[in-house]
């Protein structure tokens, strides 16, 4: 069995991921690494994004280590092989429902956000997306022509009540290892889904984790809240697309989307899919000036949740921490490292 299957995949992928090999094989040489072509780079090859060999290659894996999707380049692509499809498709073949999506800020970054010091300065919650349901998976789902001419298109939000259950347990379980709250972020104000939502969450929450704070809210008022008061929050568990879009807010008060990493995670011995946020970012792809530190940050989340390695971990999260206050700054940091220098002032902590 392979501890760690890289996929590369598209855009900054292939050079952040060489950046997570070169700290795993100085980290932890007795892990073993695989590696497949995912997304736009897996099309090109194959004519899928996912093949049925890469999938049965992630689930076959301890963790699974992804870079980064899609691209202009595959905007034309029949759409359900679009590299952004191949990466749901991966997500909802390993089962992975629970997205654990870090929002922290590192202390010597605490400057580059583009919100007040005083606001982002220590700040650590943790948003939980549920990953495998919600509008991106829910059937019918499509575009047609209308009669009179014009087009309708349709897509579907559906949430079971296990569907929302597994994804708060995992929510509720954070927490009492963390600041003990969780806030859960939904419409019910205008949707059934976010109704159910609002409704289970409570009843588990009665039943099982009455010890644990809750708070529900408004995913709107949340975007508010996340900007005005981030440090309020501890964990706050959301779906699928609220928590897509909430996360890359909570990815900027810490400095950089190119700083955080998030592991999404299934049920209790299944391989954990470990993905940096940042997308492909095709106008700097190739250039070499990416930052890996979120792919470096997913590779240490892979290390804590699925390989049983937290010593080493914890060390690499302390190098990487070094590196900052050394002064290691990628350009999206306004410094001016290279891909692979920030990749050397990390093993230099190492
Ligand atoms: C993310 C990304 C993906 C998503 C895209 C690439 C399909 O934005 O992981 O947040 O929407 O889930
Ligand atoms: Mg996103």
């Amino acid at each position: 069995m392979t501890d760690l299957l890289l996929l590369p995949g598209d855009g900054i992928g292939p050079e952040v991921t060489a950046q997570v090999r070169r700290v795993a094989q100085a980290l932890t040489p007795d892990l073993t690494l695989d590696e497949r072509p995912f997304g736009g780079a897996s099309y090109d090859l194959h004519g899928t994004p996912l093949t049925d060999e890469a999938l049965a290659a992630a689930r076959a894996s301890r963790a699974v280590l992804m870079g980064a999707v899609g691209g202009p380049k595959w905007v034309d692509a029949p759409r359900d092989r679009r590299p952004e499809a191949g990466l749901l498709a991966l997500r909802a073949g390993m089962g992975v429902f629970a997205n654990l999506r870090p929002a922290l800020c590192f202390q010597p970054l605490a400057d580059a956000s583009s919100l007040k010091r005083e606001v982002v300065e220590g700040l650590d919650f943790m948003i939980v997306r549920e990953l495998t349901g919600g509008i991106y998976f829910g059937s019918p789902r499509f575009i047609e022509d209308l009669p009179g001419g014009g087009q309708r298109a349709v897509d579907t939000q559906v949430y079971t009540t296990a569907e929302i259950e597994r994804v708060a347990r995992v929510a509720f379980e954070l927490a009492r290892g963390r600041r003990n709250k969780v806030t859960s972020a939904e419409k019910s104000n205008v949707m059934d889904s976010g109704l159910l939502w609002r409704r289970v969450v409570t009843a588990l929450h009665q039943r099982e984790y009455a010890d644990v704070e809750l708070e529900h809210i408004l995913a709107d008022n949340a975007a508010m809240q996340i900007v005005k008061n981030p440090k309020q929050f501890d964990v706050m568990v959301t779906d699928n697309l609220f928590g897509d879009i909430l996360s890359d807010i909570s990815a900027q008060l810490t400095g950089s989307l190119g700083m955080l990493p998030s592991a999404a995670l299934g049920l209790a011995g299944t391989p954990g899919l470990y993905e940096p946020i940042h997308g492909s970012a095709p106008d700097i792809a190739g250039q070499g000036v990416a930052n890996p530190l979120a792919a470096i940050l997913s590779f240490e989340m892979a290390l804590r949740w699925s390989l049983g390695r937290a010593a080493e971990a914890d060390r690499l999260y302390a190098a990487v921490e070094r590196a900052l206050e050394n002064g290691a700054r990628t350009r999206d940091l306004g410094g001016a490292l290279s891909t692979v220098e920030m990749g050397d002032a990390v093993l230099t902590e190492l």
